[in-house]
């Protein structure tokens, strides 16, 4: 690296290289006179100033078109481009004259009067507080005044002359996961993901293993949580994490005493069951139709918690898995005992159509995803 002074024009020619390298956020700065003329305007000179008083500055060229009613009407909007905005930056960086600009993209008008970009990253509303000549550009300092914000971050992003995506730090995921799974493991699991990743966005629903399987054959989620069990024929399956059912049973109970027990010796009493088609009341019923009995399934519950309430108050005895068990046992009045059955361990596993129709976020995950599980 060759840091020594140099002639101005090399410096300048230097300067565009560096420049070249320094990503900036694509925003579009409007204003309107006050006949209601729209005045627009590619631009990645925009910085925030101070947080007391909210403020940013933007510096704009003396030559472009928004330069005398900008700072003439001592108002302006800041419009935060996302990926999908590209389309306007060419129009609002001199393709495009005038007033006819704003036909490319849903402009509004707050009522101030200001034109504002809908359906960008943000919307940022300015006085004007100073006006500062340098060279051929003015820097403007705007006091921001109010503030639209969407959900989700994709800034279109300005780098080496060329428009592009942070894809690689942003991003979307659909999950859909069952409620072993995604009390067990995934809350660690994601919070360390989304650590990493703060800018990617993590849609999660609980289904039961099945209807996650159907839905991610559908395209309806990216990535499935199945306790394994439900046939995955069409779906890419990838181990994931293994756990063990225990039963939860009230202190005072007759199988409180055990440390371990047969499923057999349980069927005498009656259970609080979690609802139809979870992978546990389904291994359940399989192993007592195996041994021709009867399963005694008093309620049935969708959550751990509400189970392990049943089962404290002495409604029935449950089956949940251990580690969620240990948890409630902490908190409750319950009993946790061993089940001396090989069904009891089960294994979970993550499906998804393919990694390689994962968009780079789903990829990430996965990633991850594997690295941390055992
Ligand atoms: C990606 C990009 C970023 C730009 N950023 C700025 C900027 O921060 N300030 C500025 O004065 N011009 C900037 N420009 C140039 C202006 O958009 C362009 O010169 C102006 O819209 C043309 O002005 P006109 O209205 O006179 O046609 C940028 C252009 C592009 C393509």
């Amino acid at each position: 690296m060759n840091s020594q002074p140099a002639e101005t024009g090399q410096v300048t020619a230097e300067f565009k290289r560096a420049m070249r390298r320094l990503a900036s956020t694509v925003t579009i700065i409007s204003t309107a006179d006050v006949y209601g003329h729209r005045y627009g305007m590619t631009a990645t000179a925009v910085n925030s100033l101070s947080m007391d008083p909210p403020s940013l500055l933007i510096c704009v060229n003396h030559s472009a078109s928004i330069h005398a009613p900008l700072t003439g009407r001592g108002r302006f909007c800041v419009n935060v481009l996302t990926t999908e905005q590209e389309d306007l930056v060419d129009a609002f960086s001199g393709k495009v004259k005038g007033d006819a600009r704003f036909q490319v993209g849903e402009w509004h008008n707050e009522d101030s009067g200001m034109p504002y970009l809908e359906g960008a990253q943000s919307n940022l509303f300015c006085d004007i507080d100073s006006v500062i000549p340098f060279g051929t550009h003015s820097v403007v300092i705007g006091r921001v005044t109010a503030v639209r914000v969407e959900e989700g971050i994709r800034p279109l992003i300005f780098a080496n002359g060329k428009l592009g995506a942070t894809g690689s730090l942003t991003g979307h995921v659909r999950i859909a996961s069952n409620l072993s799974t995604l009390t067990q493991f995934l809350p660690s699991d994601l919070e360390s993901f989304l650590k990493k990743h703060p800018l990617i966005d993590v849609h999660l629903d609980e289904k039961i293993s099945t209807a996650v399987v159907t839905a991610v054959e559908e395209n309806a989620y990216d990535l499935g949580f199945v306790v394994e069990g439900p046939k995955t024929n069409r779906l890419e399956t990838i181990p994931y994490r293994d756990d063990r059912l225990v039963l939860a049973v009230p202190a005072a109970h007759p199988l409180a005493c055990k440390t371990s027990v047969k499923f057999a010796g349980t069927l005498d009493y009656d259970y609080v069951g979690l609802h139809t088609g979870s992978q546990i009341n389904l291994q359940i019923q399989r192993a007592a139709a195996e041994l021709d009995q009867a399963w005694r399934c008093r309620m049935q519950v969708h959550t751990y918690d509400a189970l392990s309430a049943m089962v404290q108050a002495g409604l029935g005895i449950g089956m949940i898995p251990l580690r969620m068990a240990e948890l409630y046992a902490k908190a409750m009045n319950i009993k946790v005992i061993e089940l001396d059955e090989t069904w009891a361990h089960r294994r979970h596993a993550i499906v998804i159509r393919s990694y390689e129709s994962l968009q780079t976020a789903g990829k990430r995950l996965i990633d991850h995803l594997s690295r941390g599980s055992h």
